[in-house]
């Protein structure tokens, strides 16, 4: 595996029961990029994250994650008896576990112990961890550091996940479903922090349901639904978004009036303008959105 990969999977294969969770997904996350996972309920995001963080068994594919299989009695469990799914299947190593943050999709729960006194507690996990001041700052929570953890608000509750999932100051950083539940601002709060991160060096994997977050946040976003990559692009890549028909609409007396797809905007609007003599009433020329190509991607299947 070459040093330029962080995440490496082929082939990778997850059922329950009958249910084909993810099947035969390929996916490479590069270092220092912040990769999206874009996918409706039940598409098998947190099933995938999970394999790789370590905390789900695979039936089959290969998985290297900072070069190490997340699941190392994967072999030996796949020669002997059936594969199970039961959760915490055992540490790779602990060095590995200290290089890998992790923000699960359930947020976790720590009764009467304070903000500060959780996030102390964690960063003594981690030999090199962060100031944990200054990350209860950087997730927003300093008003709140001394709240008992079963105090707080959704949003609030989750910002302390971050926090968690960031202390170990951690290489590569997972994140399912990191901002639901968070208000407009404290989403654009994180996204700050995850751009910090990242200009540190920081690769980071992000499921999310926000495909304004997506586009903000990565370099690439993949796809999933029904449990396979159905594609892994740039933001503004994805369906071959760029080169996607233009609609050009204007007003006429009559009413509006939509062009059909042109794959020539510029054409058609320099001939209205000429036809108007000038400015064209009402123009717009659109292109689909992000939102558009999901919902025609997710939705062709
Ligand atoms: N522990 C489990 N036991 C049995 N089935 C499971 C388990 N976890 C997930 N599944 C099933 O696997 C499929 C994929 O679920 P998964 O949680 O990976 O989806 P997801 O993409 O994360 O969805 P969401 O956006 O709702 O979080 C679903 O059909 C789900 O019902
Ligand atoms: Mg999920």
């Amino acid at each position: 595996m070459s040093d330029d990969v962080a995440i490496r999977v082929r082939g990778l294969r997850k059922a329950y029961g009958d249910n084909v969770a993810v099947a035969d997904l390929d996916l490479d996350v590069r270092r220092g990029e912040v990769f999206a996972l874009l996918g409706p309920n039940g598409a098998g995001k947190t099933t995938t994250v999970e394999i790789l963080e370590g905390y789900r068994h695979r039936d089959a594919g290969e998985v290297k994650v900072l070069g190490t299989d997340p699941d190392p009695a994967f072999g030996s469990r796949r020669r002997g008896s059936q594969a199970h799914s039961s959760r915490f299947p055992g540490d790779p190593t602990p060095e590995w576990r200290g290089r890998v943050g992790i923000v699960l999709q359930g947020t976790g729960e720590f009764d009467e112990l304070t903000v500060a006194e959780v996030v102390h507690h964690f960063a003594g996990f981690y030999p090199g961890a962060d100031d944990p001041d200054k990350v209860i700052e950087r997730v927003g929570l300093a008003a709140k550091a001394r709240a008992r953890t079963h105090t707080l608000s959704g949003g609030q509750k989750r910002r302390l996940d971050v926090a968690l999932g960031i202390i170990g100051r951690p290489e590569l950083l997972f994140l399912d479903e990191p901002t639901t539940g968070f208000d407009p601002e404290a989403r654009r709060e994180f996204w700050e922090l995850i751009r910090d991160l990242s200009a540190a060096g920081t690769t980071i994997v992000l499921t999310t349901h926000y495909l304004d977050e997506a586009e903000a946040l990565a370099d690439r976003v993949g796809v999933i639904a029904g449990g396979r990559l159905v594609e892994v692009a740039a933001p503004d890549r994805l369906g071959n978004r760029q080169e996607a028909l233009a609609t050009v609409s204007w007003r006429t007396p009559e009413g509006r009036v939509e062009s059909a797809e042109s794959g020539t905007p510029t054409a058609l609007v320099t001939e209205l303008a000429a036809r108007f003599g000038g400015e064209v009433p009402g123009l717009t020329v659109t292109r689909p959105t992000l939102e558009d190509i999901y919902l025609s991607m997710i939705g062709h299947r």
